[in-house]
């Protein structure tokens, strides 16, 4: 075990940042050498891998994620297999870059959402979990009811209550790598009023922000997010959300389609080979959330599996092709994106250069129309500023961790919602 003023005395150390989307593809481990830390924050990429889940597990996260199918005996014995999943992802790429564990200072994991409820009482929820009438409603459980609630603790409301939950137990990473391990980022914030997320956009402001050019950073994973950074702006001049789908509904469309014998549109060629279908996606942006202001944020249970059957059944119901439906899908990723930025970011701070990152920085078609919708804006995947679009997100949390170390906050409340900034994390030693 490192001694820990040792390594905070350090100036340069070696994380190793371990993210898993909501697309649950994989678990994405990075090795980032890291000098200084707050502004001083400089970052080199040493390696990157995604490491995929072994076969059956993203079914079972995924069945973690739904109400009616996430049982409370899966969860707690996920969250250690899941805990061990991440250790053998840094074991993984130790082996591959020829290191060793006593070469890594500390690792971020954020680990893998199985729920997320930031409890805007401005959306209306489709989730049955929400609605009275459902049986696991807990105002529909006298047990429950029944227990005396201390006068002190606010009422258990569901539809008020903001939590978010991620698995994959940072004792388990720290035991099997023998690295001390911060995990768990995204509840502090929530504590204090935040949605939880974005965190990436405090990372983002510490290595893109600059004096002459607003940057946007747009995070296309399962759910897309974006952080726009006013030239020579402030902490508090950051504005981030999500703004809807990424890649989800695609993904969920095309397992569907091709009874799971596709996962993806392999760089966006069937959207290129449909044609968009605009009056469904005009109905589409009907959608409460697509209208809300920032900060917001928004997962599985909004635009899940079942949103995109809807979506799917939309498009049949209009005899569409399946890849006019991936085409309309795509087109609704793109559309609320940019539909996003017109509404709320172009307006005060016109973007210069938008960096793109995560999974559907592969998708050329989501890339070709983001380019021409936003035609004053330059479109470039995040590659070309020198940090892997792939391993951005694990960069990001192996600089929260960096950050958590040294005292230091790791969200930004004009980005999150949060009350007060706040240091991020939980901490265990090996
Ligand atoms: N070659 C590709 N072509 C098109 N889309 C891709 C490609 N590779 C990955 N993707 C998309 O990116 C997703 C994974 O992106 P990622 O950034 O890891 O998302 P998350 O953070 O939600 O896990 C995949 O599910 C898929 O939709
Ligand atoms: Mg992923």
């Amino acid at each position: 075990m490192k001694d820990f003023f040792q390594l905070l005395k350090k100036d340069k150390k070696l994380v190793i940042g371990l993210m898993s989307g909501t697309s649950v593809d994989g678990i994405d481990a990075a090795i980032v050498e890291i000098v200084g830390h707050g502004l001083e924050t400089e970052v080199d990429l040493i390696a990157f891998e995604t490491v995929p889940f072994p076969s059956g597990v993203p079914q079972r996260i995924l069945a973690l994620c739904q109400p009616d199918t996430g049982r409370v005996d899966d969860i707690c014995e996920m969250n250690f297999y899941i805990g061990s999943l991440f250790a053998e992802a840094v074991k993984h790429i130790l082996q591959k870059s020829e290191m060793s564990a006593s070469d890594i200072d500390l690792i971020g994991s954020h680990g893998q959402t199985i729920h997320h409820l930031p409890k805007d009482p401005n959306i209306p929820s489709t989730l049955p979990s929400f609605h009275p009438s459902n049986p696991l409603h807990p105002s529909a459980l006298p047990s429950f009811q029944s227990l005396p609630i201390p006068s002190t603790l606010p009422p258990f409301h569901p539809s008020t209550l903001p939590s978010t939950l991620q698995i994959g137990e940072p004792a388990v990473i720290a035991h099997e790598t023998g690295i001390p391990t911060i995990a768990d980022f995204r509840v502090a914030d929530m504590a204090a009023g935040g949605q939880g997320a974005p965190l990436v956009s405090y990372p983002d402001y510490l290595l893109f922000h600059n004096s002459t050019e607003t940057v946007g950073l747009l995070n296309i994973g399962g759910i897309a997010n974006l952080t726009a950074l006013p030239a020579n702006g402030a902490f508090d001049t950051v504005c981030a959300a999500d703004t809807g789908p990424g890649n989800m509904c695609i993904d969920a469309v095309i397992t569907e389609i091709t009874e799971g014998t596709e996962r993806y549109d392999a760089a966006g060629q069937r959207a290129a080979q449909g044609t968009p279908h605009q009056p469904i996606i005009d109905e589409w942006l009907n959608h409460p959330f697509f209208h809300l202001p920032p900060p917001k944020t928004t997962g599985r249970e909004m635009f899940g599996r079942n949103y995109a059957m809807e979506c799917l059944a939309a498009c049949r119901k209009r005899t569409l092709s399946d890849n006019d439906c991936i085409a309309t899908l795509t087109e609704l990723t793109v559309q609320t994106i940019t539909g996003y930025i017109a509404q709320f970011i172009a307006g005060q701070n016109p973007i210069d250069v938008l960096y793109v990152s995560g999974g559907g920085v592969h998708n050329q078609t989501l890339m070709q129309r983001l380019s021409e919708v936003l035609e004053n804006t330059t479109v470039e995947p995040v590659n070309t500023s020198g940090i892997s679009a792939d391993a951005k997100e694990a960069i990001a949390f192996a600089i929260l961790a960096n950050e958590t170390l040294h005292g230091n906050a790791g969200n930004l409340p004009s980005a999150t919602g949060a009350s007060v900034r706040k240091i991020l994390g939980k901490f265990v030693l090996p």
